[in-house]
């Protein structure tokens, strides 16, 4: 193909074309506060749960270290990007998530790709390996997993089915993984790990985990739902990028895979290191999430108040029962112009269509924050009542 036909292409290729929208913060507010187009709205599709992207500790120790360090890593961490700041943050990580060890990396989808693409090298393993993942498990766990696999998608949080597969491919030699998420992003729900572990067990699979939703929210001192079980899982991801309010991924492992990564992980060994800004606001981070219990308590509240409300407007929000709680509208243009009807009142809560979603299955997406105060949650379930009315 020509270069002008691939130009062609691109042009048509995008059904359902994006927008990239520019948005501005208040330098006093939170991030639960948001400009667009000079208007202030109360942000609901942002994943700084707990509000620690304006924290101030986090904001003072990554200006610390920007000043100490510098504001780049300037190489890989397999050359010397690697600050000896590593050695105690991944200390501290491991002991938070109860594993022998962990690894930073640059983004939580950097993570799962780059991890994954490791994990899963045939030549390693002696063969192809057979992968079992959610059907909405998270674009970065599939991305470079579904050429490098046999891939088993199994209906969304139905181990039932799961189980299915996995007694079908109950002999065969070839070794066998589960993928899930533990809080699902796009609809709030939660996997039910115990039953996981069951199964991996039984199959003698190794189980891999993205606990990036739940991490700040979840777990005695906040460090998701994984940590409970870690003995019985083998590896779980996270991300600082959401509940920990800056940015960079994270795995919890074992000291055999760590080392492992070391030498295979490419996106380890060919990509500079987080910026040494970022493991300031990640080292905050780490320290003061086990006192954020009220804040874990106030994003319950929250959410529970606007299932309660929901459920007596009729309104449908699957199986959430976490802090992201989607109104489930079905139809695409509808959904979009709820998204506008909404922002309209303040409340600025982005739809969710496909591909990200299952045709049929657009909504609101509600995230919601310990920043968000009391009357923000009134005003977004008075502007919901109405625009249920308009539609
Ligand atoms: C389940 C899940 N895993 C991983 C990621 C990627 O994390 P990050 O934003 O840190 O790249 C996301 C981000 O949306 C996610 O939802």
């Amino acid at each position: 193909m020509q270069k002008e036909a691939c130009y062609q292409q691109f042009l048509t290729a995008n059904v359902n074309p994006r927008e990239l929208k520019y948005y501005e913060y208040d330098n006093e507010a939170t991030s639960a506060y948001v400009y667009h187009n000079s208007r202030q709205l109360i942000n609901f599709s942002s994943n700084d749960y707990l509000g620690l992207a304006r924290h101030p500790e986090l904001i003072a120790r990554s200006h610390a270290y920007a000043k100490q360090y510098g504001v780049g890593a300037t190489s890989s961490r397999l050359v010397t990007g690697n600050l000896q700041l590593y050695q105690s943050l991944e200390a501290k990580l491991a002991e938070a998530l109860q594993k022998p060890a962990a690894l930073i990396l640059g983004s939580g989808y950097q993570t799962n790709v780059s991890v994954l693409e490791a994990l899963l090298d045939r030549r390693v393993l002696g063969g192809e390996a057979l992968v079992f993942a959610d059907k909405y498990a998270h674009v970065s766990l599939l991305t470079v997993t579904q050429h490098l696999c046999q891939l088993k998608r199994f209906i969304h949080n139905d181990l039932d089915h799961l189980q299915l597969l996995l007694n079908k491919h109950r002999d065969s030699t070839s070794p066998k993984f589960i993928i899930v998420e533990s809080v699902y992003s796009m609809d709030g729900d939660i996997a039910n790990l115990v039953r996981l572990i069951e199964l991996a067990k039984e199959h003698n699979a190794m189980l891999y985990v993205d606990d990036a939703h739940a991490v700040g929210i979840y777990g005695a001192k906040g460090w998701g739902k994984a940590p409970e079980f870690s003995n019985d899982i083998d590896i779980i991801m996270g991300t600082f990028s959401k509940g920990l309010g800056s940015f960079g991924g994270y795995i919890g492992c074992s000291e055999i895979m760590k080392q492992y990564l070391i030498n295979k992980c490419r996106g380890l060994i060919y990509s500079t290191g987080p910026s040494p800004a970022v493991l300031g606001a990640m080292s905050a981070a780490i320290d003061i999430l086990p006192m954020l219990g009220p804040e874990r308590q106030r994003l319950m509240n929250h959410s529970k108040k606007i299932r309660d409300h929901f459920d007596r407007l009729g309104l449908h929000y699957g199986n959430a029962d976490t802090h992201i709680v989607p109104w489930i509208i079905g139809d695409a243009e509808k959904t979009l112009r709820a998204s506008q009807l909404l922002e309209a009142r303040g409340i600025l809560a982005t739809s969710i269509r496909p591909p990200t979603v299952p045709l049929g299955k657009s909504r609101i997406r509600f995230c919601l924050s310990a920043m968000h105060s009391e009357a923000d949650i009134r005003q977004l379930i008075r502007a919901v009542e109405e625009v249920k009315e308009l539609l």
